[in-house]
């Protein structure tokens, strides 16, 4: 028999799907914010903040949510062959398929985006934008300039690059959408709702305020770092309930499972 406590980890693993998307106050208030800018003449919105905040969450939100009623394209991983993303976009905007050995036009594309200014409003959602060469940003941002096709770049913060800072990004107009990392009480609802959603409330119910607070002390509010604690945690609790069940509470989540995870991770030292 399989031990719940595999079920439980496997929740944890990182992974960006629409069903798996938590309703947090921070995330809700910029997923308005984003929403609402689309509908603004602006050519770039930038959604920013470091790794782990729920960035590509969010965009996949806005696109499941936005797909029926938007002309709206979600390019989930970077191209980064400036060939194939010239491509991409383009057979986006025509609806036709461009044949493999077909190098884009560039200046004919611009040229097609003019001539449909005031007839259609297309978006693109790009994910990972810190990977893109300069020379395709400064082509994103010709095509922005159209004003036919809007972008949302999203990047991440990193501590020794200050990547927003570069000309390139600076000197364009946009509304930025920072993600910061979660409050110890929008973690408390990420953790909680992840549990519940898939039945294992009773789990979820026997963690109390004191161990969300030891899990945001470790994690600060990172999803990323919390799927990979949480995770460790099911990991040690499926090997206990493996060999001893019966020394496991069922009434109260166990501190020292919590510790030995901390100390496998190395957020603690013995
Ligand atoms: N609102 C949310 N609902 C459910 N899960 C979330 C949410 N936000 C973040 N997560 C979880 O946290 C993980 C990391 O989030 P995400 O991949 O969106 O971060 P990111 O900001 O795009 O990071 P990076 O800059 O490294 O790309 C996801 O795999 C997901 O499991
Ligand atoms: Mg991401």
């Amino acid at each position: 028999m399989s031990s719940q406590y595999e079920t439980l980890k496997n929740i944890f693993i990182d992974s960006v799907e629409r069903d798996a998307y938590v309703e947090l106050e921070s995330a809700k208030y910029n997923y308005k914010l984003l929403e609402s800018s689309l509908d603004k003449p602006l050519k770039m919105l930038l959604l920013f903040g470091r790794p782990g905040t729920g960035k590509s969450m969010l965009l996949n939100k806005l696109y499941h949510n936005l797909k029926e009623s938007r002309e709206i394209f979600y390019f989930e991983a970077p191209i980064l062959s400036e060939k194939e993303f010239l491509r991409d976009i383009t057979e986006s905007i025509s609806s036709q398929k461009i044949p493999q050995n077909m190098r884009v036009n560039f200046d004919a594309l611009l040229k097609y985006c003019r001539s449909i200014k005031g007839k259609r409003e297309i978006i693109f959602l790009l994910d990972e934008c810190q990977l893109y060469s300069e020379s395709l940003m400064e082509k994103i941002r010709l095509l922005s300039d159209t004003r036919v096709v809007k972008f949302v770049i999203t990047l991440h913060k990193t501590d020794n690059e200050e990547i927003i800072a570069k000309e390139h990004f600076k000197t364009r107009i946009w509304e930025v959408v920072e993600m910061k990392s979660a409050t110890v009480e929008d973690l408390e609802i990420y953790i909680r709702k992840k549990m519940v959603k898939k039945g294992f409330m009773e789990v979820a119910n026997m963690l109390r305020k004191k161990d969300f607070k030891y899990i945001y002390s470790h994690t600060l509010g990172n999803f990323r770092e919390t799927n990979k604690y949480l995770y460790t945690v099911f990991d040690i609790y499926q090997y206990y309930d493996e060999v001893e069940s019966h020394k496991l509470s069922t009434k109260r989540f166990s501190k020292k499972i919590l510790e030995m995870a901390a100390l496998r991770l190395g957020y603690i030292h013995e």
